[in-house]
């Protein structure tokens, strides 16, 4: 009997293993990654002044401070907004360039934007902006977040936060969405309708959608009641295009979503997941968090503090899990 309660410890205490090693410069915030093609640099991009642009030779690093991808700002204007103020890059490749995708919003309202702008190499002082990609406004979602994936050989964009929780649209251009109608692929119908910064991926027979859900950010002023800030969500469904359930089979559109990540050790508030493949650690899911110490340090909230992390990927029953390195 007795010999069961260290062992509970030690199960509750193992729950998830550890991050990937960071070395170099580790911090981000909603991160976007991919590899470079001519030479397979990793790129990573932040939410920050300009877009904050790092590269590594290896998903732990050495990462480099590399500058910014639109010092001088979007051609978006959003009202109370400064043009620099970009958030949630999401970078892809085809047509010999690299495309990538940015938000301009005022906070906490539907007061948004998304636009994108190309480059061939990635490097600072290669971008050019294109502005905004066309997506109408709509009181049913919020136009943020957006991540950009390739189904049957279209541009499909997901995107969206809170009110509507996670939208997609097909895209009649990667540059410009067209007139093809956006609809929901994603709610939780509690409270604010916590989900947003999704991300999608192809593996084996499935299309994966992650999610962040929960409350974001400002750990310092505001502290969630425990479970309820920012984690990382699983659906999947086999198309891509919507059916998206979770590994109990509830439609996503009615408030299903396997949890993948939440807090653990000094990673308080995970969230801003996204995919690569790497030629030696596999399928690695890639995230911010914002250091448990430091939000335990009294120190004001700021966005310098958030933290890149990784993990590798598992697959059981065709359901990802979070692996030790
Ligand atoms: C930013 O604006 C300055 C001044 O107009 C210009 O010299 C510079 O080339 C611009 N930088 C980029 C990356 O467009
Ligand atoms: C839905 O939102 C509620 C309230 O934020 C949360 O407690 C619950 O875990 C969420 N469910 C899912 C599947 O995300
Ligand atoms: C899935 O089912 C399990 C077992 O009944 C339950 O504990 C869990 O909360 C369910 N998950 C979701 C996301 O509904």
């Amino acid at each position: 009997m007795f010999g069961l309660v260290p062992l509970l410890f030690t199960a509750l205490a193992s729950a998830y293993p550890n991050r990937g090693p960071c070395t170099g410069d580790c911090w981000t915030h909603d991160p976007a990654m991919i590899q470079r093609v001519s030479d397979g640099t990793y790129f990573r991009f932040a939410t920050g002044t300009g877009v904050p642009i790092h590269s590594s030779p290896a998903v732990k690093g050495p990462w480099t401070d590399l500058g910014t991808a639109l010092p001088n700002g979007s051609s978006i204007t959003v009202d109370g907004v400064e043009s620099t103020n970009i958030w949630a890059p999401d970078v892809h490749y085809q047509n010999d360039q690299y495309y990538m995708y940015y938000v301009l919003s005022k906070i906490g309202t539907q007061n948004s934007q998304i636009g994108v702008a190309t480059s061939k190499t990635m490097e600072p002082g290669t971008w050019t902006d294109h502005g905004s990609i066309g997506l109408p406004a709509n009181d049913n979602y919020n136009r943020i977040d957006p991540a950009w994936i390739s189904i049957g050989g279209s541009n499909y964009l997901n995107f969206g936060s809170f009110w509507g929780d996670i939208y997609q649209v097909q895209m009649e251009t990667p540059l410009q969405v067209g007139s093809a109608t956006p609809y929901q692929i994603s709610w939780n119908a509690t409270l604010n309708h916590r989900e947003e910064g999704s991300y999608e991926f192809k593996y084996g027979d499935y299309y994966y959608l992650l999610y962040s859900a929960g409350i974001a950010g400002s750990y310092t002023k505001t502290t969630p009641a425990t479970g309820a800030e920012y984690h990382i969500r699983v659906c999947r469904s086999s198309t891509g295009l919507g059916d998206f359930v979770d590994a109990n089979g509830t439609s996503c559109k009615e408030t299903g979503g396997t949890m993948l990540l939440s807090s653990h050790g000094q990673v308080f508030g995970p969230g801003g997941p996204g995919i690569v493949n790497d030629a030696d650690l596999g399928v690695v899911m890639y995230y911010h968090y914002y250091p448990l110490a430091t939000k335990e340090s009294g120190a004001a909230y700021d966005n310098a503090n958030y933290r890149y992390a990784w993990n590798e990927l598992g697959w059981e029953n065709g359901w990802p899990y979070v692996k030790a390195t």
